[in-house]
Protein backbone atom coordinates (compact mmCIF):
# COMPACT_ATOMS: atom_id res chain seq x y z
CA UNK A 1 0.00 0.00 0.00
CA UNK A 2 2.70 2.43 0.70
CA UNK A 3 4.61 1.32 -2.48
CA UNK A 4 0.97 2.55 -3.93
CA UNK A 5 0.94 5.67 -2.28
CA UNK A 6 4.75 6.60 -3.50
CA UNK A 7 3.83 5.90 -6.90
CA UNK A 8 0.69 8.38 -6.79
CA UNK A 9 2.90 10.95 -5.58
CA UNK A 10 4.89 10.38 -8.09
CA UNK A 11 2.41 10.95 -10.92
CA UNK A 12 1.44 13.75 -9.39
CA UNK A 13 4.37 15.26 -9.82
CA UNK A 14 4.40 17.53 -6.43
CA UNK A 15 0.77 18.79 -6.92
CA UNK A 16 -1.63 18.02 -4.05
CA UNK A 17 -4.38 16.49 -7.02
CA UNK A 18 -3.95 15.40 -10.46
CA UNK A 19 -6.51 17.88 -11.39
CA UNK A 20 -3.95 20.69 -10.25
CA UNK A 21 -1.60 19.31 -12.07
CA UNK A 22 -3.59 19.43 -15.00
CA UNK A 23 -4.19 23.08 -14.88
CA UNK A 24 -0.61 23.83 -14.59
CA UNK A 25 0.12 21.73 -17.62
CA UNK A 26 -1.87 23.78 -19.50
CA UNK A 27 1.27 26.41 -21.20
CA UNK A 28 2.62 22.51 -22.25
CA UNK A 29 -0.22 21.06 -23.37
CA UNK A 30 -1.12 24.07 -25.63
CA UNK A 31 2.42 23.71 -26.90
CA UNK A 32 2.10 20.79 -27.54
CA UNK A 33 -1.05 20.74 -28.95
CA UNK A 34 0.42 23.32 -31.78
CA UNK A 35 3.79 21.64 -32.11
CA UNK A 36 4.48 21.13 -35.57
CA UNK A 37 1.06 22.43 -37.10
CA UNK A 38 1.30 25.94 -35.99
CA UNK A 39 4.42 27.44 -38.18
CA UNK A 40 4.36 31.01 -37.57
CA UNK A 41 7.26 32.45 -39.58
CA UNK A 42 6.41 30.41 -42.55
CA UNK A 43 2.27 31.70 -41.64
CA UNK A 44 1.25 27.78 -42.34
CA UNK A 45 -0.50 26.02 -40.41
CA UNK A 46 -0.42 22.22 -41.06
CA UNK A 47 -2.79 19.45 -40.13
CA UNK A 48 -2.96 16.11 -42.08
CA UNK A 49 -6.79 15.63 -41.46
CA UNK A 50 -7.72 18.74 -42.69
CA UNK A 51 -5.83 19.22 -45.67
CA UNK A 52 -6.30 16.21 -46.73
CA UNK A 53 -9.80 17.04 -46.62
CA UNK A 54 -10.01 20.78 -47.50
CA UNK A 55 -12.37 20.10 -50.26
CA UNK A 56 -15.06 18.34 -48.06
CA UNK A 57 -14.42 21.32 -45.31
CA UNK A 58 -14.72 24.45 -47.92
CA UNK A 59 -17.58 23.11 -49.11
CA UNK A 60 -19.12 22.61 -45.99
CA UNK A 61 -22.85 24.34 -45.53
CA UNK A 62 -22.97 24.27 -42.10
CA UNK A 63 -20.38 22.71 -39.22
CA UNK A 64 -22.17 20.36 -36.74
CA UNK A 65 -20.43 20.17 -33.55
CA UNK A 66 -21.83 17.24 -31.60
CA UNK A 67 -20.03 16.57 -27.80
CA UNK A 68 -21.07 16.08 -23.83
CA UNK A 69 -20.16 17.79 -21.00
CA UNK A 70 -16.84 20.24 -21.45
CA UNK A 71 -16.75 19.15 -24.54
CA UNK A 72 -19.88 20.38 -25.15
CA UNK A 73 -18.56 23.73 -23.79
CA UNK A 74 -15.31 23.61 -25.95
CA UNK A 75 -17.63 23.21 -28.98
CA UNK A 76 -19.26 26.37 -28.05
CA UNK A 77 -16.53 28.31 -27.87
CA UNK A 78 -15.68 26.91 -31.72
CA UNK A 79 -18.97 28.12 -32.64
CA UNK A 80 -18.11 31.39 -31.87
CA UNK A 81 -14.55 31.36 -33.31
CA UNK A 82 -15.33 29.14 -36.60
CA UNK A 83 -18.18 31.85 -37.86
CA UNK A 84 -16.28 35.06 -36.60
CA UNK A 85 -12.92 34.13 -38.53
CA UNK A 86 -14.00 31.22 -41.15
CA UNK A 87 -17.58 32.68 -41.70
CA UNK A 88 -19.30 29.86 -41.72
CA UNK A 89 -22.40 28.15 -39.96
CA UNK A 90 -22.26 25.83 -36.82
CA UNK A 91 -24.39 24.39 -34.88
CA UNK A 92 -23.28 22.50 -31.33
CA UNK A 93 -25.23 20.07 -30.04
CA UNK A 94 -25.67 17.76 -27.28
CA UNK A 95 -24.94 14.51 -28.26
CA UNK A 96 -27.23 12.82 -26.49
CA UNK A 97 -30.13 15.46 -27.75
CA UNK A 98 -29.01 15.27 -31.37
CA UNK A 99 -28.71 11.08 -31.80
CA UNK A 100 -32.81 11.11 -30.45
CA UNK A 101 -34.13 14.03 -32.98
CA UNK A 102 -34.07 12.51 -35.82
CA UNK A 103 -31.66 15.36 -37.17
CA UNK A 104 -31.48 16.98 -40.44
CA UNK A 105 -27.77 15.89 -42.03
CA UNK A 106 -26.75 16.17 -45.33
CA UNK A 107 -24.30 14.58 -46.91
CA UNK A 108 -22.45 17.98 -47.50
CA UNK A 109 -22.26 19.07 -43.92
CA UNK A 110 -19.52 18.16 -41.93
CA UNK A 111 -19.96 16.86 -38.28
CA UNK A 112 -17.03 17.75 -35.73
CA UNK A 113 -16.99 15.54 -32.81
CA UNK A 114 -15.12 16.06 -29.76
CA UNK A 115 -14.20 14.19 -27.35
CA UNK A 116 -11.50 14.22 -24.47
CA UNK A 117 -11.74 10.04 -23.81
CA UNK A 118 -12.74 9.27 -27.46
CA UNK A 119 -15.12 7.35 -25.58
CA UNK A 120 -18.16 8.52 -24.79
CA UNK A 121 -21.56 6.43 -26.06
CA UNK A 122 -23.61 9.47 -27.11
CA UNK A 123 -21.22 10.98 -29.17
CA UNK A 124 -19.80 8.13 -30.48
CA UNK A 125 -23.87 7.41 -31.28
CA UNK A 126 -24.27 10.80 -32.35
CA UNK A 127 -20.61 9.89 -35.06
CA UNK A 128 -22.62 7.06 -36.47
CA UNK A 129 -25.98 8.34 -37.17
CA UNK A 130 -24.13 11.50 -39.10
CA UNK A 131 -21.48 9.00 -40.60
CA UNK A 132 -25.14 7.16 -42.11
CA UNK A 133 -26.69 10.10 -43.42
CA UNK A 134 -23.38 10.63 -45.39
CA UNK A 135 -21.70 13.55 -43.48
CA UNK A 136 -18.04 13.68 -43.20
CA UNK A 137 -17.36 13.23 -39.39
CA UNK A 138 -14.14 15.11 -37.86
CA UNK A 139 -13.12 14.17 -34.44
CA UNK A 140 -11.11 16.10 -31.85
CA UNK A 141 -9.78 13.44 -29.51
CA UNK A 142 -7.57 13.62 -26.74
CA UNK A 143 -6.96 9.58 -26.33
CA UNK A 144 -5.05 8.12 -28.81
CA UNK A 145 -6.52 5.07 -30.68
CA UNK A 146 -9.91 5.91 -28.90
CA UNK A 147 -13.15 4.42 -30.51
CA UNK A 148 -14.58 8.29 -31.66
CA UNK A 149 -10.77 8.32 -33.37
CA UNK A 150 -11.27 5.17 -34.78
CA UNK A 151 -14.99 6.05 -35.71
CA UNK A 152 -14.29 9.08 -37.72
CA UNK A 153 -13.38 10.12 -41.32
CA UNK A 154 -10.57 11.98 -39.96
CA UNK A 155 -9.15 14.09 -37.36
CA UNK A 156 -7.04 15.96 -35.06
CA UNK A 157 -5.67 14.95 -31.37
CA UNK A 158 -4.67 17.18 -28.74
CA UNK A 159 -2.17 15.86 -27.67
CA UNK A 160 -3.00 16.93 -24.24
CA UNK A 161 -1.38 13.79 -21.84
CA UNK A 162 -3.10 11.72 -19.97
CA UNK A 163 -6.07 13.88 -17.93
CA UNK A 164 -7.05 11.63 -14.57
CA UNK A 165 -8.76 14.60 -13.39
CA UNK A 166 -12.31 13.28 -13.38
CA UNK A 167 -13.25 17.35 -13.79
CA UNK A 168 -11.42 18.22 -17.76
CA UNK A 169 -8.92 21.28 -17.49
CA UNK A 170 -6.05 20.74 -20.25
CA UNK A 171 -8.69 18.34 -22.09
CA UNK A 172 -10.67 21.73 -23.06
CA UNK A 173 -8.17 24.41 -23.43
CA UNK A 174 -6.00 22.30 -25.93
CA UNK A 175 -9.54 21.54 -27.26
CA UNK A 176 -10.46 25.38 -27.90
CA UNK A 177 -6.94 25.38 -29.22
CA UNK A 178 -7.07 22.46 -32.25
CA UNK A 179 -10.21 23.99 -33.03
CA UNK A 180 -8.98 27.46 -33.19
CA UNK A 181 -6.36 26.13 -35.95
CA UNK A 182 -8.55 24.48 -37.77
CA UNK A 183 -11.02 27.63 -38.03
CA UNK A 184 -7.44 30.08 -38.66
CA UNK A 185 -6.90 27.47 -41.66
CA UNK A 186 -10.10 27.36 -43.06
CA UNK A 187 -10.01 31.08 -42.85
CA UNK A 188 -7.03 31.49 -44.76
CA UNK A 189 -8.29 28.59 -47.29
CA UNK A 190 -11.40 30.75 -47.67
CA UNK A 191 -9.73 34.04 -47.94
CA UNK A 192 -12.48 35.43 -45.01
CA UNK A 193 -9.45 36.63 -42.88
CA UNK A 194 -7.25 39.19 -44.34
CA UNK A 195 -3.08 38.16 -44.24
CA UNK A 196 -2.48 40.13 -41.55
CA UNK A 197 -5.12 39.34 -39.33
CA UNK A 198 -4.10 35.76 -39.84
CA UNK A 199 -0.55 36.59 -39.30
CA UNK A 200 -1.26 38.29 -35.71
CA UNK A 201 -3.48 35.11 -34.58
CA UNK A 202 -0.63 32.93 -35.35
CA UNK A 203 1.79 34.88 -33.33
CA UNK A 204 -0.65 35.70 -30.72
CA UNK A 205 -1.74 32.12 -30.39
CA UNK A 206 2.21 31.26 -29.99
CA UNK A 207 2.13 33.79 -26.78
CA UNK A 208 -0.97 31.93 -25.33
CA UNK A 209 0.69 29.23 -22.82
CA UNK A 210 3.00 32.04 -21.81
CA UNK A 211 0.13 34.15 -20.95
CA UNK A 212 -1.54 31.02 -19.43
CA UNK A 213 1.82 30.68 -17.19
CA UNK A 214 0.78 34.79 -15.85
CA UNK A 215 -2.84 33.61 -15.12
CA UNK A 216 -1.52 31.20 -12.89
CA UNK A 217 0.60 33.30 -10.66
CA UNK A 218 -3.01 34.28 -9.57
CA UNK A 219 -2.95 31.14 -7.63
CA UNK A 220 -2.27 32.87 -3.99
CA UNK A 221 -5.05 35.46 -4.39
CA UNK A 222 -7.50 33.29 -5.90
CA UNK A 223 -7.19 31.04 -2.95
CA UNK A 224 -7.64 33.74 -0.72
CA UNK A 225 -11.31 34.29 -2.80
CA UNK A 226 -12.18 31.03 -2.41
CA UNK A 227 -11.88 31.34 1.21
CA UNK A 228 -14.14 33.70 1.30
CA UNK A 229 -16.71 32.10 -0.53
CA UNK A 230 -16.35 28.73 0.04
CA UNK A 231 -19.36 28.22 2.37
CA UNK A 232 -21.89 29.37 0.02
CA UNK A 233 -24.28 27.98 -1.67
CA UNK A 234 -25.65 28.68 -5.00
CA UNK A 235 -23.06 31.09 -7.51
CA UNK A 236 -23.58 32.80 -10.84
CA UNK A 237 -21.29 32.74 -13.76
CA UNK A 238 -21.35 35.74 -16.30
CA UNK A 239 -19.68 35.89 -19.74
CA UNK A 240 -20.98 37.27 -23.01
CA UNK A 241 -19.54 36.21 -26.34
CA UNK A 242 -16.36 34.41 -26.87
CA UNK A 243 -16.50 34.18 -22.96
CA UNK A 244 -20.39 32.91 -22.84
CA UNK A 245 -19.18 29.34 -22.42
CA UNK A 246 -16.27 29.88 -20.44
CA UNK A 247 -18.97 30.86 -17.90
CA UNK A 248 -20.62 27.28 -18.33
CA UNK A 249 -17.68 25.87 -17.81
CA UNK A 250 -16.56 27.77 -14.93
CA UNK A 251 -20.15 26.98 -13.29
CA UNK A 252 -19.57 23.42 -14.44
CA UNK A 253 -16.10 23.23 -12.67
CA UNK A 254 -17.62 24.39 -8.85
CA UNK A 255 -20.53 22.26 -9.15
CA UNK A 256 -19.02 19.14 -10.28
CA UNK A 257 -16.19 19.38 -7.76
CA UNK A 258 -17.85 20.96 -5.23
CA UNK A 259 -21.38 20.18 -5.13
CA UNK A 260 -21.99 23.86 -4.58
CA UNK A 261 -25.01 24.95 -6.93
CA UNK A 262 -23.87 27.53 -10.00
CA UNK A 263 -25.21 28.23 -12.94
CA UNK A 264 -23.36 30.07 -16.36
CA UNK A 265 -25.58 32.69 -18.54
CA UNK A 266 -25.09 35.03 -21.12
CA UNK A 267 -24.86 38.16 -19.04
CA UNK A 268 -27.26 39.78 -21.09
CA UNK A 269 -29.82 37.46 -20.18
CA UNK A 270 -29.36 37.79 -16.35
CA UNK A 271 -32.03 40.31 -16.74
CA UNK A 272 -34.39 37.45 -17.95
CA UNK A 273 -34.36 35.41 -14.66
CA UNK A 274 -31.38 35.18 -12.38
CA UNK A 275 -31.30 38.83 -11.73
CA UNK A 276 -34.12 37.71 -9.22
CA UNK A 277 -31.61 35.47 -7.40
CA UNK A 278 -29.64 38.17 -6.88
CA UNK A 279 -29.20 39.57 -3.16
CA UNK A 280 -26.35 40.27 -0.47
CA UNK A 281 -25.29 36.18 -0.54
CA UNK A 282 -25.39 35.72 -4.08
CA UNK A 283 -21.37 35.42 -5.76
CA UNK A 284 -21.00 36.44 -9.23
CA UNK A 285 -18.68 35.42 -11.05
CA UNK A 286 -18.29 38.03 -14.11
CA UNK A 287 -15.87 37.76 -17.53
CA UNK A 288 -15.11 41.27 -18.01
CA UNK A 289 -12.28 41.23 -20.13
CA UNK A 290 -11.31 44.77 -22.31
CA UNK A 291 -12.17 42.26 -24.94
CA UNK A 292 -15.55 41.84 -26.08
CA UNK A 293 -18.65 44.07 -24.94
CA UNK A 294 -16.97 45.16 -22.18
CA UNK A 295 -18.91 47.97 -21.52
CA UNK A 296 -22.01 46.31 -21.50
CA UNK A 297 -20.55 43.56 -19.22
CA UNK A 298 -19.64 46.77 -16.71
CA UNK A 299 -23.14 47.84 -17.05
CA UNK A 300 -24.31 44.00 -16.24
CA UNK A 301 -21.87 44.56 -12.79
CA UNK A 302 -23.31 47.60 -11.83
CA UNK A 303 -26.88 45.99 -12.26
CA UNK A 304 -25.38 43.26 -9.83
CA UNK A 305 -23.64 45.95 -7.60
CA UNK A 306 -27.32 47.65 -7.26
CA UNK A 307 -28.70 44.83 -5.92
CA UNK A 308 -25.71 43.95 -3.54
CA UNK A 309 -24.42 41.07 -5.40
CA UNK A 310 -21.01 40.09 -4.60
CA UNK A 311 -18.74 40.19 -7.54
CA UNK A 312 -15.86 38.25 -8.67
CA UNK A 313 -14.52 40.00 -11.74
CA UNK A 314 -12.17 38.35 -14.26
CA UNK A 315 -10.62 41.61 -15.76
CA UNK A 316 -8.21 42.27 -18.24
CA UNK A 317 -4.38 43.12 -16.43
CA UNK A 318 -4.46 46.64 -15.48
CA UNK A 319 -8.28 47.35 -15.41
CA UNK A 320 -9.93 50.25 -12.93
CA UNK A 321 -13.65 50.68 -13.94
CA UNK A 322 -14.26 46.98 -13.21
CA UNK A 323 -11.97 46.82 -9.88
CA UNK A 324 -14.09 49.91 -8.54
CA UNK A 325 -17.17 48.37 -8.42
CA UNK A 326 -16.34 44.71 -7.48
CA UNK A 327 -15.36 42.62 -4.31
CA UNK A 328 -12.57 41.39 -5.38
CA UNK A 329 -10.95 41.19 -9.35
CA UNK A 330 -8.62 38.73 -10.84
CA UNK A 331 -6.47 40.00 -14.00
CA UNK A 332 -5.24 37.59 -16.95
CA UNK A 333 -2.98 39.25 -19.70
CA UNK A 334 -4.65 41.11 -22.42
CA UNK A 335 -5.24 38.86 -25.88
CA UNK A 336 -7.30 38.92 -29.23
CA UNK A 337 -10.90 38.58 -28.41
CA UNK A 338 -11.39 35.17 -29.90
CA UNK A 339 -8.67 33.69 -27.65
CA UNK A 340 -9.63 35.46 -24.55
CA UNK A 341 -11.57 32.16 -23.72
CA UNK A 342 -7.76 30.12 -23.29
CA UNK A 343 -6.65 32.76 -20.60
CA UNK A 344 -10.18 33.17 -18.73
CA UNK A 345 -10.96 29.91 -17.91
CA UNK A 346 -7.41 29.48 -15.41
CA UNK A 347 -8.80 31.41 -12.64
CA UNK A 348 -12.04 29.99 -12.68
CA UNK A 349 -11.07 26.18 -12.93
CA UNK A 350 -8.08 27.44 -9.74
CA UNK A 351 -11.04 28.96 -8.01
CA UNK A 352 -13.32 25.76 -8.29
CA UNK A 353 -10.21 23.84 -7.17
CA UNK A 354 -9.60 25.64 -4.07
CA UNK A 355 -13.00 26.10 -3.12
CA UNK A 356 -13.48 22.11 -3.14
CA UNK A 357 -10.35 21.47 -1.80
CA UNK A 358 -11.01 23.56 1.41
CA UNK A 359 -14.68 21.79 1.79
CA UNK A 360 -12.67 18.47 2.08
CA UNK A 361 -14.07 17.16 -1.08
CA UNK A 362 -12.79 14.32 -3.23
CA UNK A 363 -11.04 16.55 -6.06
CA UNK A 364 -9.88 14.26 -8.58
CA UNK A 365 -12.83 11.89 -8.27
CA UNK A 366 -16.07 13.85 -7.29
CA UNK A 367 -18.96 11.74 -6.50
CA UNK A 368 -21.21 9.89 -9.24
CA UNK A 369 -19.67 11.26 -11.68
CA UNK A 370 -17.19 9.34 -14.02
CA UNK A 371 -14.25 10.37 -16.44
CA UNK A 372 -15.66 8.35 -19.62
CA UNK A 373 -19.09 7.85 -19.67
CA UNK A 374 -19.60 4.92 -21.93
CA UNK A 375 -22.72 4.13 -20.84
CA UNK A 376 -26.25 5.90 -21.76
C1 LIG B 1 -17.86 13.07 -18.34
C2 LIG B 1 -16.66 13.75 -17.70
C3 LIG B 1 -16.53 15.18 -18.22
C4 LIG B 1 -16.47 15.19 -19.74
C5 LIG B 1 -17.67 14.45 -20.35
C6 LIG B 1 -17.47 14.24 -21.84
O1 LIG B 1 -19.03 13.68 -17.86
O2 LIG B 1 -16.77 13.74 -16.31
O3 LIG B 1 -15.34 15.77 -17.71
O4 LIG B 1 -16.44 16.50 -20.19
O5 LIG B 1 -17.81 13.18 -19.77
O6 LIG B 1 -16.40 13.37 -22.01
P1 LIG B 1 -15.51 13.26 -23.28
O7 LIG B 1 -14.47 12.23 -22.94
O8 LIG B 1 -16.41 12.80 -24.40
O9 LIG B 1 -14.92 14.57 -23.57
Amino acid sequence: QELQLNLDQIEKNGFDHFMLKEIYEQPSAITDTYRGRLLVDDGIIRMAGVDDNLERFLNAKRIVIVACGTSWHAGLVAEYIFEDLARIPVEVEYASEFRYRNPIINSDDVVIAISQSGETADTMAAIKLAKEKGAFVFGVCNVVGSSISRETNAGAYTHAGPEIGVASTKAFTTQITVLTLIALKLAKAKGSISNTDFHMHLRELETIPGKIEIALNSNEHIKKIAFKYKDVRNCLYLGRGFNFPVALEGALKLKEISYIHAEGYPAAEMKHGPIALIDEEMPVVVIATRKGHYEKVVSNIQEIKSRQGKIIGIVTEGDTSVRDLADFVIEVPDTIEALTPLVTTIPLQLLSYHIAVMLGKNVDQPRNLAKSVTVE
